[in-house]
């Protein structure tokens, strides 16, 4: 083995001393404008919130009727109102179901009885889908999944409704 010292010159010293300080600024003036570009990405959404719909649990029929509500959306940096609909009625079991009205083929908007030649279904006027009442899909109608299903609860007899979620295969 050699005994040569491996000696660090004065250039070699100065190069290191300053790309190290330099990295460690440039880290510090970058760090700052990125966390604040993405931290609203990373702030928790309200989706998961329940908002009161203006319906008393009283007036909930078997029959769907539609209602309408507005949450604040935040998206990246973004807030908005935005208007959130739903059919909702009780079931055979006195149970509340609240459907969202998005189709689930391309997104249209379904109306209840809207089509003529089939009452007591949902129905969708962009490519004639069909759901049943408690949002299945009618086979042979271009949707393939049931209408979603709105989480829910009853405050002081009002109806709150929370995000629409998948129901899963018909
Ligand atoms: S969007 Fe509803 S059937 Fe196509």
């Amino acid at each position: 083995m050699s005994d040569k010292k491996k000696q660090v010159t004065r250039r070699q010293f100065l190069n290191y001393t300053l790309t190290g300080v330099g990295g460690f600024m440039a880290a510090g003036m970058l760090i700052s404008p990125l966390r604040m570009a993405i931290d609203p990405v990373l702030q928790p959404s309200g989706d998961g919130d329940f908002a009161n719909v203006g319906l008393s649990v009283d007036d909930i029929t078997t029959e769907p009727q539609p209602v309408e509500w507005e949450v604040e959306q935040v998206d990246a940096w973004y807030k908005s109102d935005v208007t959130r609909k739903a059919f909702v009625f009780k079931n055979d079991q006195d149970e509340i179901v609240a459907l969202s009205p998005k189709c689930t083929h391309l997104g249209c908007m379904v109306s209840w009885e809207g089509s003529e030649s089939h009452p007591d279904q949902f129905y969708c006027p962009c490519h004639d889908g069909r759901f049943t009442k408690d949002g299945t899909n009618v086979e042979g109608t271009p949707p393939l999944e049931p209408l979603h299903v709105y989480e829910h609860k009853v405050e002081n007899g009002m109806l709150f409704l929370g995000k629409a979620y998948p129901r899963g295969e018909a």
